[in-house]
């Protein structure tokens, strides 16, 4: 763990039009189908966080020569389906969840062994729900302790297809399940129980394999191809959301996020601000490779705290940290239920943020799958991000409106989600001190 300390006070008004940094879902995918596809594709808008470069690296460790012609932007020399080798020695996934569950799926139906290795925070998170999916189509992975990485990928094994409900609502699950759908024999269909994220989906179509797929199911053959194509990258609404919730709560701000995605199954945190009285307005909608992208105006109004509707949950999955800290500063009670995935997230984040928000002296009970929130007033403190992203950006956030400095411990892996953080929230307002 690393000792990068933040400091955030009050600033002044966020105002400004800003653009936040490429959609971590999204560039993930574009690299990895980029790589197995047929021919040469260009990416634009790519992530230049360290867990999408984690992805890339990966790739380009089994022979993909992957190109970076200007920041935010790769060209993929696919080498298709059938053309990776193995890498050598272990692959590191850094703290990407994502990178690792998505190439457990691509790696199962390869001919060589590989061995995915993952940062301290990645290490202790389940991989199981990956594993037996695939193992039920043919592979075979082992796993540290408690199903946690490590993970050894045998190769030379024979896959075929399954029709398959993930316990839990995840689209690293359905995405594992229908990349290595790709290589099996037979149809591999996926049934969620609350649709997730459907990039995969979308993205295999626009990489030409044949795919049906709608809410909350996805379908597939193996034996075709992908063909290359350029992907456009829109704004990460995840990264926008720390900016949201603090124009929302900084008296006098008006702020513009330009084009940011707004896949419906990501922007449950817009319904529920707007639920809490939020001033949010879209402007300028169009789509870019295939996403729906729009600015986003957001002035500043007084919240009120609510129920989270739990159907809600999963389309704001990544936002409850944010969303917690806009619950302390909000007036009245906010319940949050039904999201005990967040306990295996970067963090446990209902206890890391509970622990946070206690320091400032918000009063926060958990619950096994989420917390009560009273709102009220910030006070100082020291907190703790445990190296979690969202954590530390969530409480420089809280700084804005706190009644004195926020210290924030563990602050380097912001860079995996979001380099640039503390240069473009200062920009518009924050006042963040960064060594
Ligand atoms: C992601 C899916 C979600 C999300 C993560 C990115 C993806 O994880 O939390 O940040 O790109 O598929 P789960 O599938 O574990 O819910």
């Amino acid at each position: 763990m690393s000792a990068l300390r933040w400091t955030s006070r009050r600033g002044r008004a966020l105002a400004g039009e800003i653009r936040v940094p490429g959609d971590k879902s999204v560039s993930h995918r574009a690299v990895m189908f980029a790589a197995l596809a047929e021919g040469t594709s260009q990416v634009d808008g790519f992530l230049e966080g360290e867990d999408t470069r984690a992805t890339a690296a990966a790739f380009a460790r089994m022979g993909v020569r992957v190109e970076t012609p200007s920041p935010s932007r790769r060209i993929v020399h696919g080498v298709g389906l059938h053309g990776l080798r193995a890498a050598d020695g272990a692959i590191d996934c850094g703290n990407a969840g994502t990178g690792m569950r998505l190439l457990a799926g691509v790696l199962a139906a390869q001919a060589f062994d590989s061995v995915l290795v993952g940062d301290a925070s990645l290490s202790k998170r389940p991989m199981g729900r990956v594993i037996d999916p695939l193992a039920a189509m043919g592979a075979s992975i082992t796993a540290g302790d408690g199903g946690r990485p490590p993970l050894h990928v045998a190769g030379g094994r024979a896959l075929r297809g399954i029709a398959y409900t993930p316990p839990v609502a995840s689209a690293q699950i359905k995405s594992a399940v229908l990349l290595a759908g790709l290589y099996a024999e037979g149809e591999t269909e996926v049934r969620e129980v609350h649709p997730t994220r459907d990039y995969t989906e979308r993205m295999l179509a626009a990489f030409g394999w044949p795919i049906a797929f709608g809410d909350g199911w996805a379908k597939l053959t193996g034996g075709h191809r992908l063909h290359a194509t350029d992907v456009v990258v829109p704004a990460d609404f995840s990264s926008a959301a720390f900016f949201l919730v603090a124009a929302t709560l900084v008296p006098g701000s008006d702020l513009v996020l330009r084009a940011v995605g707004l896949n419906p199954r990501r922007t449950g945190l817009l319904e529920a601000l707007r639920l809490m009285g939020a001033d949010i307005t879209e402007e300028g909608r169009s789509t870019q490779g295939g996403e729906v992208v729009a600015d986003l105006r957001v002035r500043h109004a007084r919240l009120r705290g609510i129920d989270v509707p739990v159907e809600l949950v999963p389309d704001m999955i990544d936002e409850f940290p944010v969303l917690f800290v806009a619950a302390a500063a909000a007036s009245g009670t906010t319940r949050v239920t039904g999201a005990a995935e967040l306990r295996v997230k970067e963090s446990d984040r209902i206890a890391v943020m509970a622990d946070g928000l206690r320091a400032l002296g918000v009063r926060i009970d958990e619950t096994p799958d989420g917390a009560v929130i009273e709102g009220g007033r910030l006070g100082a403190g020291e907190v703790e991000s445990h190296g979690d992203h969202r954590i530390a950006m969530s409480f420089a956030v809280a700084g804005l409106v706190a009644e004195g400095t926020i210290g924030i411990g563990d602050c380097a892996n912001v860079a995996t989600s979001f380099p640039g953080f503390v240069a473009l929230a200062n920009g518009c307002g924050f006042a963040i001190d960064a060594p």
